[in-house]
């Protein structure tokens, strides 16, 4: 009885201390799909789909083509509103109610597959294009970054692993550079979440090897949802793996317990997504 009335003040306290907007994430889950279904003209895409994230984990996503890996992201990101289901943020924040660009803002960020970097911008001017948000190409060049601006985009560059080529055009990175600035653009705005979309497609052995580097080392601090093909990149940072199918999902655990789960085969006949 004291017990749960300690537990239950403890619970009031807490959640006073959260500021209007901060994620709750005393439980420790960061993400929380419940039941979601998103229909294209009666098909349903997501289908009573159920998802939870920790808080700093680093989880894969796999699942044949066509099986919601695009359509869930969608969701998460507020880009689709599914028409059933609970998405929450934290324990507390409801991201259906939000628009996209509010989550995006230091919540969700997404990296599509193709880099979209600006080519004939320097490697520095391309994150700090993101610190500064609304400022414009034009005026950006105008208006020097604050010292503190300078540090935090320094940082990133490091991160990334491409601080030595920072007054470099982005257009004379290969493509696996350009995959780690785009990255680096959604680090400044500092995601809580970082979802990333087959980020290794074209890259050289190399580029993979240190983009898997790069993602294990960005968990932690934050949370990195990776949906792949590249069943042997999986391999490198996989921790714990779900497997979509048909909307919803079909199984979730260690890449190798998902891998010889009969269901997972018979889904993947013909797509060999255990070679390499
Ligand atoms: N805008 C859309 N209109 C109609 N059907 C769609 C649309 N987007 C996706 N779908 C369908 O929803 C299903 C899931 O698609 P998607 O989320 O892109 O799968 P994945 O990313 O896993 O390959 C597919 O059958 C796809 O054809
Ligand atoms: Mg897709």
């Amino acid at each position: 009885m004291i017990d749960a009335y300690e537990e239950s003040a403890g619970m009031g306290e807490r959640i006073n201390q959260l500021k209007p907007g901060q994620a709750d994430i005393s439980h420790g889950t960061i993400l929380y799909l419940e039941d979601v279904t998103l229909s294209f003209d009666g098909f349903k895409a997501l289908n009573g789909l159920n998802l939870t994230l920790d808080d700093g984990e680093l989880r894969c996503i796999i699942g044949p083509n066509g099986a919601g890996k695009s359509t869930m992201m969608d969701v998460i990101t507020g880009r689709r509103k599914p028409q059933q289901g609970r998405v929450f943020f934290g324990q507390n924040i409801d991201l259906l109610k939000l628009p996209e660009h509010e989550i995006a803002n230091g919540m969700v960020g997404r990296k599509f597959q193709r880099p979209t970097v600006f080519e004939a911008l320097g490697v520095a001017e391309n994150i700090e294009l993101t610190l500064t948000g609304s400022r414009s190409p034009w005026r950006m060049l105008k208006v020097r970054s604050t010292t503190t601006e300078r540090d935090r985009i320094d940082e990133v560059l490091t991160t990334i692993g491409l601080i030595g080529l920072r007054d470099r055009p982005a257009g004379v990175l290969s493509h696996g550079q350009k995959q780690w600035l785009e990255i680096g653009m959604l680090l400044a705005q500092n995601p809580r979440i970082l979802l990333v979309d087959e980020p290794v497609a074209g890259m050289t052995g190399e580029e993979v090897v240190r983009t898997a580097e790069l993602l294990v080392s960005l968990a932690g601090t934050r949370t990195v949802v990776v949906v792949e093909h590249d069943m042997a990149f999986v391999r490198k940072i996989a921790n714990k793996v779900t497997v979509l199918h048909q909307g919803s999902v079909l199984a979730e655990g260690s890449l190798t317990s998902v891998q010889n789960n009969p269901k997972v085969i018979e889904v993947y006949l013909g797509e060999t997504p255990c070679s390499n």
